[in-house]
Parts: C-alpha cells; structure tokens; sequence
C-alpha cells in the first residue's frame, strides 16, 4: 500500500469532518465544527493510502514560537501503520520552516506523543494566548485532556511580547486540573 501525505483543500473539509467527529462521538477526541475546518483549512495535512482518504492533523499557529497540533486522526483500519507518525512528523517540519520553537497538543493519548519526542507538561506552563480556543471547548473548565509539548528549540523569551504570550502571575487560567 502507498502511503503519502499532501496539503489539504477544501474538498477534504468532509472526510476530516467526518472521521474527526465520528471520534468525538466517542470521546476520543474534541469536535470541530464545519466553520472551524474550513477557515483553518490550510492547517491540514492529508494522508492517504493508495490514493485514498487515510487520516488528518493540523498545525495551528498560536503565537509567534508556539503552535498547536490539533485533530490528529487515523480511521481505525488504517492505525499502527505509521500514518500518525509521519504526519506528525511533518507538522513538526512544517513548524521548524515557520521559526515556531514550542509545539504542543491537549490530547487523551500521550503516549503516542511520548514516543515522538514531546513530553507531558502542566497546563499552566502554557502562554495564555494557547486557552483562547477554550473558551469555545465543550469542556471549559473540566478539561480531562492532558497537555504535551515538543520544544524545537529553546529561546530566551517570547520574540513578541504582549499579554497573551506567556503565564501571568495571579491571572487564574481558564483551565482547572486535567
Ligand atoms: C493517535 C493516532 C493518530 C495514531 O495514529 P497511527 O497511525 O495509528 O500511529 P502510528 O502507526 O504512526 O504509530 C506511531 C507510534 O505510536 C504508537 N501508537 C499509536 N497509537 C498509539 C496510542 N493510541 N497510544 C500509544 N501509542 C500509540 C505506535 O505503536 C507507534 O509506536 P512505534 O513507533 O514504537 O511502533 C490514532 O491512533 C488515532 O487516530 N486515534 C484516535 C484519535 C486520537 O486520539 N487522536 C489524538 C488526538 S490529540
């Protein structure tokens, strides 16, 4: 079986909306609505097998060295192939092309991020600006998810400093436990 990776496009918003919520029927993974994939299409990464649908993930720029990857999904058939990991894989290139230094995701299966090189972290050791898309979250203020982050490289400070970009002192976050 072939197995390759390409950029999204529009057409694709129905076979990620698909398995992405047919997941989160489950629990094992967060929603996304219509809107959200569509506007955030360029975020996407294909794989395929043979030709075919085969899985998604996304890589969403939050701030200016930190990015998320979000939705990252293999229909049942086609895990354990190595699918996830290359596109994993791929979103870590595609961040280390875009300057990015830290790249994180809220996830239930952090042993599969483990075995990539991330490590588990606290919540909080997130910049704010990562809690924003929380607020719209199903499950704002009982987050079961846990966080991990793979660091591409260590930088002193935020190269753009504002509010959002880091942990601030005394600011409760919006997020209580895990
Ligand atoms: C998580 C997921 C994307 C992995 O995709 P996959 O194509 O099966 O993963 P791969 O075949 O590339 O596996 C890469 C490695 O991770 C391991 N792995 C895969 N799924 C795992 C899991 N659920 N838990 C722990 N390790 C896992 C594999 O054994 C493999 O290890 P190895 O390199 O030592 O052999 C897939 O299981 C999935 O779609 N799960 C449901 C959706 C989900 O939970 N997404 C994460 C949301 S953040």
């Amino acid at each position: 079986m072939e197995m390759t990776l390409r950029k999204a496009t529009t057409a694709d918003a129905g076979a990620i909306l698909e398995l992405v919520n047919g997941l989160a029927a489950d629990q094992i993974m967060l929603p996304r609505s219509p809107a959200s994939v569509i506007e955030n299409i360029r975020d996407f990464v294909i794989a395929e097998a043979d030709g075919e649908f085969a899985g998604c993930g996304a890589l969403h720029v939050v701030w200016s060295h930190i990015a998320e990857i979000r939705s990252i999904a293999v229909p049942t058939g086609q895990r354990k192939t190595g699918l996830g990991r290359r596109m994993v894989e791929h979103m870590l290139a595609e961040a280390e092309a875009l300057g990015i230094a830290r790249v994180f995701a809220f996830t239930y299966v952090p042993d599969f991020f483990q075995g990539l090189g991330f490590d588990v972290v606290e919540h909080a050791s997130l910049p704010h600006k990562v809690f924003q898309d929380c607020l719209n979250c199903p499950k704002f203020q009982q987050c079961d998810e846990v966080a991990v982050e793979r660091v591409l490289r260590e930088i002193d400070d935020d190269p753009v400093r504002g509010p959002l970009s880091r942990p601030l002192p005394g600011v409760p976050l919006p997020i209580i436990g895990r």
